[in-house]
């Protein structure tokens, strides 16, 4: 038996995973870039005090944290946000506005894994740093829209929410803090149930316990026309439904209001929302974000800020859940020379066709003919070149199509032709 195995809640990914989770890469990066967001790194570990200057001492069990050899408190970053906004406040306060950034890392948290929750996983997120909120609010959940739809990933949920408009029903209960915050816990489970028992057991006011029960439980056109009614009484109602009419405007019309939206980070001030793909089951979100307050209590100027992430290990999971293909390796080309003179004539070939920008391959193991055939297909390559002693008598190579079966011979010396037709 192998005497190492990886750490727990972490996974190692084999060549056709790495494929595939470059290719959904590449493609949210091209989507952020025609949004005009810039892309940025920052360091994978940060000091403790970080993360938490906002959350308080509480979050330290949740972080991989330790003490370097300096006696420095350092902790593995739980996501970039925190990062970003360090970032931001140390050199591009000066920048014009807004900023506006992407990033993809690797993020750890000490959880419990299970299946989509790993202690090492990846985030894609993006933050607009300076323009006014509303501005940013749907730019920022336009974009985060605009990434799922070039992927291919239709089947996601979208919920809307505001803070304000979730914290006054919540100060209406007359609780303790410490019981707010369970409420806030149960509310974001959607666990109205025990919400309610908890309530009553924390002497919370009748009526105010039925109000936010009834507030958080509306979805649909209901939440929306509650919006709508209520705009003129909490500011956050208003705000919510000016902001669906930019979605709109930029395309987007699967949003849905849900009072109830309330992340469980601690550095959220207004807009929240999170996405979720119900093939995934127990850890169906997606992507979680919102409008945050950080720069001021990092020591910079306050600042507008909205952002989210998605989770790039759940969204390739989606993906396989909802059957979008997502290439799973890149090369093209398998050429099966036949014979010690054919391999040199292949290993010409191969770098004729590596030099043209075409992923090429050749057999390196002496495969025969039909376990040759065997291979290609496996590996999905969508041509093979085939060189034997009557091919070479020609001066020719067979090009077989692996798709449609198809055979063709090509002279050596107008290989090309066979993968580029218009070639003069
Ligand atoms: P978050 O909701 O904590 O928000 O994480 C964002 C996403 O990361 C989640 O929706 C989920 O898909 C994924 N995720 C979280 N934990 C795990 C895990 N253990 N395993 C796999 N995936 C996970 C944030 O991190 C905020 N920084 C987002 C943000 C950016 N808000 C404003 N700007």
């Amino acid at each position: 038996m192998a005497e190492f195995q990886k750490p727990r809640g972490t996974r190692d990914f084999a060549p056709e995973e790495m494929a595939r989770r470059r290719f959904v890469e590449a493609n949210m990066r091209r989507t952020a870039e025609l949004f005009g967001f810039g892309e940025v790194m920052t360091p994978t570990f940060e000091s403790t005090e970080l993360f938490v200057a906002r959350s308080g001492e509480g979050i330290i069990d949740e972080l991989y944290a330790f003490e370097d050899k300096g006696s420095r408190k350092i902790s593995l970053r739980p996501e970039l946000t925190a990062s970003v906004m360090r970032f931001y406040v140390n050199e591009m306060q000066n920048l014009p506005k807004p900023v506006k950034i992407f990033y993809f890392g690797n993020c750890f948290r000490y959880e419990r894994p299970q299946a989509g929750r790993y202690r090492e996983f990846w985030q894609f997120g993006a933050e607009l740093i300076g323009a006014p909120s509303i501005e940013s609010d749907a730019e920022v959940i336009a974009l985060a829209l605009a990434t799922l739809k070039n992927l291919g990933l239709k089947d996601v949920v979208v919920r809307i929410g505001h803070l304000s408009i979730l914290n006054k029903f919540i100060r209406d209960l007359k609780i303790s803090d410490n019981a707010e915050k369970e409420a806030r816990r149960l509310i974001d489970k959607r666990n109205f149930e025990d919400l309610r028992s908890m309530l009553d057991g924390a002497n919370a006011n009748d009526e105010a316990i039925a109000r936010l029960i009834e507030l958080v439980s509306l979805d649909g056109d209901e939440a929306i026309r509650r919006a709508k009614e209520e705009a003129g009484n909490n500011e956050g109602f208003g705000y919510l439904a000016n902001l669906l009419e930019r979605l709109r405007a930029y395309g987007f019309d699967n949003c849905q209001l849900d009072f109830g939206v309330a992340r469980g980070l601690d550095y959220y001030t207004g807009m929240v929302f999170e996405i979720d793909a119900p093939s995934l089951g127990a850890e169906k979100q997606v992507c979680g974000g919102g409008a945050y307050t950080l720069a001021d209590l990092f020591g910079g100027q306050e600042v507008n800020s909205t952002g989210y992430a998605f989770g790039f290990d759940r969204i390739m999971l989606a993906l396989e859940k909802s059957g979008v293909t997502v290439p799973s390796q890149n090369l093209s080309v398998y050429i099966l020379p036949i014979g010690d003179e054919a391999k040199i004539t292949a290993i010409q070939i191969l770098s004729e066709l590596r030099n043209a920008g075409i992923s090429a391959d050749m057999d390196l193991m002496g495969r025969n003919m039909s376990k040759a055939m065997k291979y290609a297909n496996s590996i999905g390559v969508t041509k093979t070149i085939l060189i034997g002693d009557n091919e070479l008598a020609e001066n020719s190579v067979t090009v077989r199509d692996m798709r449609s079966g198809v055979q063709e011979k090509y002279p050596i010396s107008d290989i090309l032709r066979a993968f580029f037709k218009n070639i003069p």
